[in-house]
């Protein structure tokens, strides 16, 4: 299949963000490589992709298997000989208070959220920087840009995510290979059902979370591309965010009273002993 047409790998490819990635994806003609740990999500957009053309191809990938990223990554490389775009975009999301946390609770969602973006990043931008082109698009949030309090493993893993990708955005440039973190902040997906809760209400959290205004995974994936296209280092397509983080810079207090109430309504979904 070595051919002009572009080729993208998309972790976390069969839900949300991931999923509407891998569509504006092909609406831009690229060919999409879905990969997932969700199989029959993967396998129902992989067949909805390629209703009218041959668009794309599930493969089950686990991002925390090192060896078979490296596999995954490879295999299209050769097969297609081209890899244009990567986006290391699987993650979960995790609340609780930081007492209430394990260190098997910390080992999991590093696991993911940062060894899944590193194992990605490590081996996509080898290959990248051989070919001379090529953009890696990790997967970061909002909550890897400033505090969030009773997600502080979350927060953590995303901080690291922009760290590594934002410092690479300046390393790869003179090899002709693009970099960009994606920081989204409240987008309608089934990340808060699914997410991971240590001593908290899920569903009282996730209707607090679902009081925030969501954008939709359709909106993110074309604003992503859009920033894409640009090459911008951080694409954080947070609504009022400039005037927010200006308010916040010129009134400390105002930022401080944000993170009591976020702590306030998160406390009031954790279950007590
Ligand atoms: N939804 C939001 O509000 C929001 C905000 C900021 C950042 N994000 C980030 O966006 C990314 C996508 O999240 P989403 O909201 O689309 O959630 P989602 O739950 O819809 O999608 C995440 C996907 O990642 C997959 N996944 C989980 N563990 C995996 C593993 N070990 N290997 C491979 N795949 C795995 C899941 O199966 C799922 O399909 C995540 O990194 C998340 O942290 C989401």
């Amino acid at each position: 299949m070595k051919g002009t047409r572009k080729v993208a790998i998309v972790t976390g490819g069969a839900s949300g963000i991931g999923k509407a990635l891998c569509a504006e994806l092909v609406a831009h003609n690229v060919f999409v490589i879905i990969t997932d740990i969700k199989v029959q999500d993967g396998k129902t957009l992989q067949a909805h992709l390629n209703e009218k053309a041959l668009n794309a191809r599930f493969i089950h990938l686990d991002v925390t298997d090192c060896k078979k990223v490296e596999r995954l990554i490879q295999k299209v490389y050769e097969e297609f000989g081209r890899l244009d775009y990567l986006f290391n975009n699987a993650g979960i999301a995790m609340y609780g208070e930081l007492y209430d946390m394990s260190i098997k609770n910390w080992k999991d969602i590093i696991d993911i959220n940062l060894w899944g973006v590193i194992y990605g990043t490590q081996i996509g931008y080898q290959i990248m920087k051989k070919q001379g082109f090529g953009h890696i698009v990790n997967t970061a949030s909002a909550a890897g840009l400033g505090p969030s309090p009773v997600s502080s493993a979350y927060s953590a893993t995303k901080h690291a995510v922009v760290g590594l990708t934002t410092s690479l955005h300046y390393e790869a440039e003179g090899f002709g290979v693009k970099v960009s973190t994606l920081c989204p902040t409240f987008v309608d997906t089934p990340i808060f059902e699914e997410a991971i809760a240590i001593k908290i209400n899920k569903s009282l959290m996730t209707q607090q979370l679902k009081k925030q205004k969501m954008m939709s995974p359709q909106r993110i994936a074309k604003i992503t591309l859009k920033g894409v296209h640009k090459n911008t280092p951080v694409i954080c397509p947070m609504p009022m965010r400039k005037t927010i983080d200006v308010l916040c810079t010129i009134f400390p207090s105002l930022h401080h009273a944000l993170m009591r109430l976020v702590c306030k309504v998160s406390r009031e979904a954790r279950i007590s002993e």
